[in-house]
């Protein structure tokens, strides 16, 4: 289990090469750059209205085209809203239609509430691509659900925004929904518009953790037709009751400062994706990878045949270099994770090279 090994490791090692996400900003990182932003009107220490404030929901609407504050549920991170929307839109015995590798919260809550999980495989052999025609073939009687991830952790397969919706369209008249799950959206320089587009049976998530470099805050959202948003707003009265109003706070001010918290990633992800791909083709002979086209991840093949799990304790343990291993975070025996967007990379890529 993911967390399980991340639990042991991440705050123990030296270099943290295993992150999804940009390298977090410090809080006086955020302050700095979102200096310019007056500290917004929110930050009563009560509860906060359930479904996030209200200048918030309009503020991460305004990101998406034709969205208004009611097509928006401001969550504890993208995986709250994982959560809630699985358990509205999925009931024991239905299925879920999900890729395979993936995060595992966009399926275990699926199983957990008794539904059955259809996976559709992902090769490396045909560079990790993802198939609509695949997916909706995948589609059943009983399916209710699929749950996408683009760009897609950890393959860094990706899909149009015109592509998701044809698949959102043509699921719709058998009464499908789908979940598309977009935290990794705005990672690269150039990066896809969102699927969003209202359609009643899609449901889109974002986050501040991967993108914004700021998991700490713990801030996703939902956007969904206002009707699932008040039921998703109604659910999370026995989750979280509503996302911590500093939280809140200084998400708003993030996110109206996006632009220069934006180019800080960009910067991070573009010299990164460099310093890996090189490193990566110098050490062909020991990992094949196939090259991401978003998102903050490479899997790359070891190819040497040690079990993944004992090559990352290995390395972390002797280097103090953190890598994730396919086995542990997505039953993917054989491939690594490597997160790229970090600057401490070159310094952990001349450390695991020690190691090889
Ligand atoms: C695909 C995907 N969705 C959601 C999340 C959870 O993000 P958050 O920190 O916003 O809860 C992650 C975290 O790794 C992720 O990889």
């Amino acid at each position: 289990m993911q967390e399980e090994f991340f639990e042991r490791y991440e705050f123990a090692c030296r270099y943290m090469l295993a992150g999804s996400g940009v390298a977090p900003l410090s809080y006086a990182e955020l302050s700095e750059l979102a200096s310019d932003t007056p500290p917004a009107p929110l930050a009563a220490l009560g509860y906060t209205p359930s479904a996030g404030y209200l200048e918030l929901r309009e503020e991460i609407a305004s990101m998406y085209v034709g969205a208004a504050a009611e097509n928006v549920l401001v969550t504890v991170g993208a995986i709250e809203a994982l959560m809630i929307a699985t358990n509205l839109l999925l009931n024991p015995d239905e299925k879920l239609v999900c890729l395979w590798p993936s995060y595992q919260p966009l399926y275990e809550h699926a199983k957990a509430l008794g539904a059955r999980v259809r996976f559709v495989e992902l090769d490396d052999v045909d560079g990790f691509a993802i198939d609509p025609t695949r997916i909706v073939d995948a589609v059943g009687n009983s399916t209710r659900l699929v749950m996408l991830n683009v760009p897609h952790n950890p393959t860094g397969a990706t899909l149009s925004a015109a592509e998701l919706r044809r698949l959102v369209d043509a699921l719709a008249p058998r009464g499908v929904h789908v979940i598309v799950d977009e935290v990794f959206r705005e990672m690269w320089p150039r990066h896809e518009q969102s699927a969003w587009n209202g359609a009643p049976n899609l449901v889109v998530l974002g986050s501040l953790s991967k993108c914004y470099g700021l998991p700490g805050l713990r801030i996703g959202w939902m956007l969904a037709p206002p009707d699932l948003i008040v039921e998703a707003r109604r659910f999370r009265k026995y989750t979280s009751l509503n996302p911590g109003s500093l939280d809140q706070e200084w998400a708003l001010r993030a996110l109206r400062a996006r632009e220069r918290l934006l180019a800080r990633t960009h910067r991070m992800v573009s010299d990164g994706l460099a310093i890996a791909t090189a490193w990566l083709a110098e050490h062909e002979d020991i990992f094949r990878a196939v090259p991401p086209r978003g998102g903050g991840l490479i899997f790359p093949r070891l190819l040497t045949g040690e079990p993944t799990r004992d090559f990352c304790v290995r390395v972390v343990e002797r280097t103090g270099v953190l890598l994730a291993p396919g086995s542990e975070c997505y039953a993917a025996e054989g491939f690594l994770r490597l997160g790229y967007a970090t600057p401490e990379l070159a310094d952990g890529l001349d450390r695991l090279a020690e190691c090889l």
